[in-house]
C-alpha cells in the first residue's frame, strides 16, 4: 500500500450548519468535525516522535507511517475552514469548547506513556475505519438531498481514513504487541482499553459540542420544528444502531485486524476526484 496524499479543492463559502436534511445527522457530523482538529496534528507528533522506535526488520510501516502523517496533515486543514463556517453562524462557543479536547490531548502526551498515546490513537483510527464504511454503503438516505461540499470533505476524509486504517494498529503492535504474552496483555487487552477510552472520551466531547448547537437551535424553533428535530432524533439514533454498533463489535474479537476489513464500494472510485483532473482536485497539486 502506497498511501497518495490528495489536495481537496473544496467550495465552503455556502455551506450551511443544517446542510443535510436530518438535523440530528447535521449536528452529530459537525459535533465530529470538532475532533480532527485538535486530534490529528496530535497524532502527527506522537508518530513523529514513535516511527524512530520501529523495528529496523519493519520498512514498510515505517513508508506506511510517512504516507500516514501526509495524508492526515491535509485533514485536518480541511475541517478548519469547514469548522469556521460553522462558527461564524452562530455557534462561537465551539472554539472555545474546542481547546478543551486540545487540552487533553496536551495532557496524554505529557503525561501518560506511549503505549497509552498509541493505543488511543488505534482507538481513535478504528472508529474511522468504520466510519468509512458508514459513509459509502450505509448513508444515502441521510445524504439525501445534502450539500455536496459537505458530503466531498466527509467522504474524502473517511476514504482516507479507511485507505491508513491498519497503520496506528501496525505501529501499536510493532512496539508493544510483539510475542506471545505481549501480544495477549497489549494487543488485545490494553488495546482495548485504548480503544474504549478513545471512544468514550471522543464520544464525550463531540456530545457537549452537539447539544450546545441544538440548544442554540431551539431558541429560534417553532413548535413544528421542534416536532420534526425529536422525529431526526429518532431516526439517527437508529440509523446509526443499524449501521455504526455492529461494525463497533468486531473491534472487540481477539482477531480483529483492520487490514483485514473488506474495501467499502465504490471508495477509490470516489477518490479519484480528488486527484489529477478531478472535480475536486486542487488545480496544480501534485497526486
Ligand atoms: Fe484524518
Ligand atoms: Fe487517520
Amino acid at each position: 500500500m502506497t498511501l497518495k496524499v490528495r489536495y481537496p479543492d473544496i467550495d465552503y463559502s455556502k455551506i450551511k450548519a443544517h446542510w443535510a436534511r436530518n438535523l440530528a445527522f447535521s449536528h452529530d457530523r459537525n459535533a465530529s468535525s470538532f475532533i480532527p482538529q485538535p486530534v490529528e496534528p496530535w497524532l502527527i507528533r506522537l508518530l513523529q516522535s514513535a516511527i524512530e522506535k520501529i523495528p529496523a526488520d519493519d520498512p514498510k510501516l515505517r513508508e506506511d507511517v510517512l504516507g500516514f502523517i501526509r495524508q492526515e496533515s491535509q485533514h485536518y486543514k480541511q475541517h478548519r475552514l469547514f469548522n469556521d463556517r460553522l462558527i461564524e453562524q452562530g455557534y462561537p462557543k465551539l472554539r472555545e469548547l474546542e481547546q478543551e479536547l486540545a487540552a487533553d490531548l496536551e495532557r496524554f502526551l505529557k503525561d501518560r506513556s506511549l503505549k497509552f498515546c498509541l493505543a488511543y490513537a488505534d482507538g481513535f483510527e478504528s472508529l474511522g475505519a468504520i466510519s468509512g464504511q458508514v459513509w459509502f454503503e450505509n448513508s444515502d438516505e441521510m445524504l439525501e438531498g445534502a450539500d455536496p461540499n459537505a458530503e466531498a470533505l466527509w467522504k474524502w476524509h473517511m476514504a482516507e481514513e479507511f485507505e491508513h486504517r491498519e497503520v496506528c494498529y501496525d505501529i501499536y503492535h510493532a512496539l508493544f504487541g510483539r510475542g506471545i504474552w505481549n501480544g495477549i496483555v497489549n494487543g488485545y487487552f490494553y488495546r482495548l482499553y485504548g480503544f474504549i477510552f478513545a471512544m468514550v472520551h471522543l464520544r464525550g466531547f463531540a456530545a457537549k459540542l452537539y447539544n450546545y448547537m441544538i440548544e442554540i437551535d431551539k431558541e429560534t424553533m417553532s413548535e413544528a420544528d421542534k416536532e420534526k428535530f425529536e422525529q431526526d432524533e429518532k431516526d439517527f439514533k437508529a440509523f446509526q444502531k443499524k449501521h455504526f454498533f455492529a461494525p463497533l463489535l468486531k473491534n472487540f474479537l481477539p482477531w480483529y485486524d483492520p487490514g483485514n476489513k473488506r474495501t467499502p464500494r465504490g471508495l477509490f472510485e470516489y477518490l479519484r476526484q480528488f486527484e489529477a483532473g478531478g472535480k475536486y482536485a486542487k488545480a496544480g497539486a501534485r497526486g
